[in-house]
């Protein structure tokens, strides 16, 4: 008999536990294992949410992993573990906390579900989705960071705030790191296959783009503490279930580089076939030379936290 499937959430913090909750209610997964620092705040979501499932007459059983054994026979493993910047602590300092727990979280991972696929979410996601790849033996292909999708999503909706009409058939496009300095592209951004720059004047694109680039920052702004979780965790999910489904669907996703658009050995966002493997394939989309200066920028600045890691000897520390 063919086992249901199995994801995995390490870190059951407001995104880990929102991606749980939006698989659970789908109904598509058979088991979610929630894995956090604090077992006692995985437990009572777990159960909270394994009681949701049954009000809906779903299926889903969510539990808790105690010990990192505990996520073997894990078909996804979705990272969200993560620290937030605190006082006195510089950039830097947080770049390296959360590499310190993404790396011991994946090696956990590649050592109890080595055929897992992995969805990074910590941020900073370019860096984080580096270092969960060249901190195990992973394939290049089953390690992927969500944030094109939601960005894309991000800029979905402020083009059908602009425009009034279109919903549901806004198709954005966001390439590069997942920070200031990402892609938005507006020629590859349609409403039902018209591109914008024929519905938009380019004052409009470029406060949609702005609008883009801030998204997140613009939630903190309003929460105060903690930021955006919802859009995050439907992102994850929904990357979730496409490789469950082996969809082969196109998704923007970060991903190690290996030649692709002239980069080697740096995590950036670009468009892939997501399937049963994970990344299947790497697009490559024809960039105008803006375009092109504009992601050398991004990839650029993903670089720079790389090598921050590795002047810092984390690469070094085995
Ligand atoms: N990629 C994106 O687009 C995107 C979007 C939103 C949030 N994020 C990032 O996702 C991460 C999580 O955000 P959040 O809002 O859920 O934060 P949160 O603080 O609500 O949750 C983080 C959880 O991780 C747990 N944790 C910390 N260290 C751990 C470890 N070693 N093992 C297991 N669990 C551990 C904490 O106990 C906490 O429950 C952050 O880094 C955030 O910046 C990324």
């Amino acid at each position: 008999m063919n086992r249901g499937k199995i994801v995995s959430i390490i870190g059951a913090g407001n995104v880990g536990s929102t991606v749980a909750y939006s698989l659970a209610m789908q109904g598509t997964v058979h088991e979610i294992v929630l894995r956090d620092s604090k077992p006692d705040i995985a437990w009572g979501k777990a159960l909270d949410m394994s009681q949701a499932a049954a009000v809906i007459r779903g299926h889903t059983k969510v539990r808790v992993a105690e010990t990192a054994s505990d996520l073997a026979d894990s078909d996804i493993v979705v990272i969200t573990a993560g620290s937030p910047r605190k006082p006195g602590m510089s950039r830097d300092d947080l770049l390296l906390i959360n590499a310190e727990t993404v790396r011991s979280v994946s090696r956990d991972i590649y050592k109890n579900c080595p055929n897992a696929i992995v969805i990074v979410v910590t941020n900073p996601l370019d860096a984080m989705t580096y270092v969960a790849l060249r901190s195990t033996g992973f394939d290049k292909r089953q390690v992927l960071g969500m944030a094109g999708l939601l960005d894309s999503g991000r800029m979905a909706s402020f083009i059908y705030e602009k425009l009034g009409y279109g919903s549901g058939q806004i198709r954005a496009t966001v390439l590069g790191g997942h920070g200031d300095k990402m892609v938005p592209l507006h020629r590859y951004s349609t409403v039902s296959g018209v591109p914008i720059t024929d519905l938009l004047s380019g004052t409009q694109i470029d406060d949609i783009v702005d609008r883009t680039k801030n998204a997140g920052a613009e939630i903190v702004g309003y929460l105060q503490s903690g930021s955006a979780y919802y859009a995050p965790a439907v992102a994850t999910a929904m990357m979730c279930e496409t490789i469950l489904r082996n969809a082969r669907q196109i998704y923007p996703c970060a991903v190690m580089l290996e030649g692709e658009y002239g980069y080697n050995d740096v995590v950036t966002g670009v468009p892939v076939v997501l399937g049963a493997n994970g990344v299947e394939k790497v697009i490559e989309v024809t960039l105008s030379d803006e375009e092109r200066t504009l992601f050398a920028q991004s990839v650029g600045s993903v670089k720079l936290l790389i090598d921050t890691l590795s002047d810092r000897r984390f690469f070094g520390n085995d």
